[in-house]
């Protein structure tokens, strides 16, 4: 009886070790599946920084190369994680001829802010007065070329230009950010003249959501307390762009008082925006009314109209294809053309909506 017993005391006893067990594991199981998830990401991220880092490194070598009197400076860590948002004026193609309508505001552009950020001496000389701003917003409608003449000012301008994307810095770097908006400050300021362009700035100025309002209001004060510390010494540029020029803080407009406003363009300019972007394509020498166009294109942007004309060309690429070759391999063709047709005004007129014809505009 007595061992019976025991034995009875000894199944239970395996019974809740058992039971135990099976918690533990299933615990283990799941504790290895929380922990590979969570390493997971971290480790993404160092293969990323990895990446990264080995880009910034190559422009670093790429920027010594060309200007020895840099090999002499020390980079922090968070200036060359951000030397890859550093503009490589070889790396872009957009140059201020590409660009159609805007003659004015690329004279003003070259006379007012690049060229007393480039050749200060031309300026000190004659009065203290023209100095370069310290401040330059574009604002107007989506499409009509802000980040196009930024890039072109960062192809032409001989400064160093450094693109930065507000939201990534807050994502990448959360908790961290202030130290990369000191970065941008002193890494501008090892490098000058330099440009630092804020591309969608509102986004940056917005408050997101409450709980980032606190980390984004702290930001917002460093980065205009570092911007007025450019004031008084530095040939350092802030350049921003914007479509809603309303959601910007007013301590912020302050801070760029050369604002530039790139609206939608108008006749003229829609004509030398068409002139542009139809420069390396062939059109139709007896049909082709650029004035057409320009008439029938009111109110679009400057990306409408590249739209509209990618279209036009693209068409005419088709209608080559369908013609010359079947199931991807070229045929002989009689009625099908030998060169892909030039375009005419009835190419881009289709995809506008009630669209004068060219024939009776006169
Ligand atoms: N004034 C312009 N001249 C030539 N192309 C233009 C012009 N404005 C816009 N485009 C075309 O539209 C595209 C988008 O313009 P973008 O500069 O990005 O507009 P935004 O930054 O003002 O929204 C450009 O890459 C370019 O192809
Ligand atoms: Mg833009």
């Amino acid at each position: 009886m007595n061992r019976f017993k025991i034995d009875l005391g000894k199944v239970k006893i395996d019974l809740k070790l058992l039971g135990d067990l099976f918690f533990l594991t299933g615990a283990g199981l799941s504790m290895y599946y929380l922990i590979t998830h969570i390493l997971n990401d971290p480790l993404n991220d160092t293969i990323k920084s990895k990446e990264s880092k080995k880009k910034s490194q190559g422009i670093l070598k790429k920027l010594q190369d060309s200007n020895p009197d840099l090999k002499n400076i020390v980079f922090t860590e968070y200036e060359k994680s951000l030397l890859n948002s550093l503009i490589v004026p070889d790396d872009l193609k957009v140059t201020f001829d590409d660009i159609g309508g805007l003659n004015d505001i690329i004279d003003e552009l070259r006379e007012a802010v690049i060229l007393p950020l480039t050749v200060p001496d031309l300026f000190q000389a004659h009065s203290s007065l023209i100095q370069s701003p310290k401040g330059v917003l574009f604002h107007g409608p989506p499409g009509c070329g802000k980040t196009m003449l930024a890039k072109a000012i960062a192809k032409e301008s001989g400064a160093f230009f450094l693109s930065i994307r507000m939201s990534t810095i807050m994502d990448k770097w959360y908790g961290e950010s202030n130290k990369i908006v000191d970065a941008i400050f002193s890494l501008a300021n090892k490098l000058q003249p330099c440009i630092i362009f804020i591309d969608e700035i509102d986004s940056f100025l917005r408050d997101r959501s409450s709980t980032d309002h606190e980390v984004s209001a702290m930001l917002k004060a460093e980065f205009m307390t570092l911007w007025d510390g450019l004031l008084s010494n530095g040939r350092i540029l802030v350049m921003g762009a914007t479509n809603r020029q309303n959601d910007i803080d007013s301590a912020f407009m302050r801070r760029m008082p050369k604002q530039f406003a790139i609206g939608r363009p108008n006749a003229a300019q829609r004509r030398s925006i068409l002139t542009k972007i139809l420069k390396d394509s062939q059109v139709d020498s007896m049909d082709f009314d650029l004035e057409s166009l320009v008439l029938n294109t009111k109110g679009y942007s400057g990306s409408d109209l590249k739209e509209l004309c990618r279209e036009a060309a693209l068409n005419s690429m088709r209608e080559f294809i369908r013609s010359n070759y079947k199931n991807g391999k070229k045929v002989s063709v009689e009625n099908g053309s030998a060169k892909v047709k030039p375009l005419r005004t009835n190419d881009f007129l289709k995809n506008i909506p009630n669209a004068i014809p060219s024939s009776s505009i006169d």
